[in-house]
């Protein structure tokens, strides 16, 4: 849904300064990512391509690596801006990443006409592979 609540504000404030960043000269398609720790803590990323196109990686995978690396494991929501009129919806091996590290967030995309959408990430990803597919890691039998 829209969303009008202003409860994101320093997130998307954040993305949208992230964004500023992006190293995208092949595409011209920027891209800025915020994500907050449960402590509140705010993790920025940008998307960073290379000239062997596949070596991209995207902003929301910059910022919760960033997180990560800093020993940060539980996170909220994270936000994600662009240039775009539409909203920018994270790729498939985002939504991976982000399943696999940060499954409960709130996924905040931001357009150019400034408003917001806000889906959970299980509504973006709802039959994912996770740690359980594997079996020595299974926590349940
Ligand atoms: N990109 C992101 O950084 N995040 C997304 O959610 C979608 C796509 C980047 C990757 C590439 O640098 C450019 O946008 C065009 O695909």
């Amino acid at each position: 849904m829209i969303n009008k609540s202003g409860r994101y504000h320093a997130l998307v404030t954040a993305a949208k300064k992230a964004k500023l960043k992006a190293y995208a000269p092949y595409s011209n398609f920027r891209v800025g990512a915020a994500i907050r720790t449960k402590q509140g803590r705010v993790y920025t990323g940008c998307n960073i391509e290379n000239s062997s196109y596949g070596l991209t990686i995207c902003a929301e995978r910059i910022a919760i690596f960033k997180a990560i690396s800093e020993g940060e494991k539980e996170f909220t929501a994270i936000a994600v801006a662009s240039d775009d009129a539409d909203f920018c919806p994270p790729c498939g091996a985002c939504r991976q990443v982000l399943m696999d590290l940060a499954p409960g967030v709130d996924f905040v995309m931001i357009n150019s006409k400034g408003q917001e959408k806000v889906v959970t990430l299980s509504e973006l990803f709802p039959y994912p592979f996770g740690p359980d597919h594997l079996p020595h890691r299974r926590k349940n039998g």
